[in-house]
């Protein structure tokens, strides 16, 4: 039914940019998709009343409040992961951050960012997927917010890992689902959870369209990265080996260094090893449930048994 899928009304404001767009569209078909909607964005937009940036900028805001509480916002160094033309950054800056950061698939939208004069302070043109981001290190950033982004045509559920990686342990995480994409998204964020990578502050329902032919809400999500989710040792192991990686393979590019985790357990040396950079990461344990567990944290590439 239209009503369910608000198909028509999509159409209605946005044309039939979304016709052969479907969560198996390759990063280059989305990335074609942006740069010709770029121009018109913010202009259709405004007309189908889209409004979920304020409340969401809002969600992360009072939770940067709780989590850093004797941290200026000046100070705060927040990641746009999917910042489009910057509205959602304008908003943070509304609110008084000034130290943020762009990342998006669409050169042509980050332009235009940039030529309103959204004060980021770096425009990455690069895809949000599982893989590592070398333009940004591990745990560079306080907080990560994702407006609009994570729809199941654009970004996978696998790509949590990266914007984890992205995350300095104790930093937060925010961003919308539609409702009714929750249960596509779901199992991977319980499994992180479960998994005590990271724990759920909120989770709320923000206004995302005015006009009364499209979905009226969606979800705001904010998740805090768990410190205990390197315990204490998996952290400072994972770093010897890389300071040592370094001076042996001084030029290798991480992700082409191939490591067993033998006795890999649950993971957790090896999701460490995942925030550094390392993507080739096999495991080898003499338990099949302990593997089984370190699964959900989808970081190695074999599971040896
Ligand atoms: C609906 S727009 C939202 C833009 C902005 N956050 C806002 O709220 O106005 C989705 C944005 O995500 C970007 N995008 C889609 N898939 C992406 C991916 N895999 N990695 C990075 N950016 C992506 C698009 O280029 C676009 O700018």
């Amino acid at each position: 039914m239209a009503t369910t899928t608000y198909e028509a009304s999509y159409k209605k404001y946005f044309g039939n940019r979304f016709e052969n767009i479907s969560k198996n569209s390759s990063d280059e078909e989305i990335r074609h998709l942006y740069d010709k909607w770029a121009a018109d964005y913010d202009k259709e937009n405004a007309k189908a009343g889209s409004c979920y940036r304020k409340p969401l900028a809002e969600c992360l805001d009072a939770a940067l409040k709780e989590a850093f509480p004797n941290t200026l916002k000046d100070q705060l160094k927040i990641l746009d992961a999917g910042a489009g033309t910057g509205m959602t950054g304008i908003e943070l800056h509304k609110l008084g951050y000034t130290d943020i950061h762009a990342l998006d698939i669409s050169q042509e939208m980050l332009n235009i960012a940039k030529e309103k004069g959204v004060p980021y302070k770096r425009f990455v043109c690069t895809p949000l997927t599982e893989q590592s981001i070398e333009e940004f290190e591990t745990g560079e950033f306080d907080a990560l917010i994702s407006a609009g982004v994570l729809v199941k045509a654009h970004v996978r559920p696998a790509a949590f890992v990266e914007i984890i990686r992205m995350v300095k342990t104790g930093g937060l995480v925010c961003f919308s689902l539609r409702y009714n994409e929750v249960d596509d998204y779901k199992p991977k964020m319980t499994e992180l959870e479960k998994a005590g990578i990271w724990e759920k502050l909120s989770s709320k329902k923000i206004s995302y369209f005015e006009s009364k032919d499209l979905p009226s809400d969606a979800f705001g999500f904010v998740y805090k990265e768990n410190a205990a989710a390197g315990g204490c040792f998996n952290k400072p192991v994972a770093e010897c080996l890389d300071s040592t990686v370094h001076q042996v393979f001084p030029n290798a590019p991480k992700d082409q260094l191939k490591i067993l985790d033998a006795g890999a357990g649950t993971g957790l040396t090896g999701f460490e090893l995942h925030k550094l950079g390392y993507t080739n990461i096999d495991a080898l344990d003499i338990s099949q449930e302990m593997l089984n567990v370190a699964k959900e944290k989808g970081v190695y590439r074999r599971y040896v048994c």
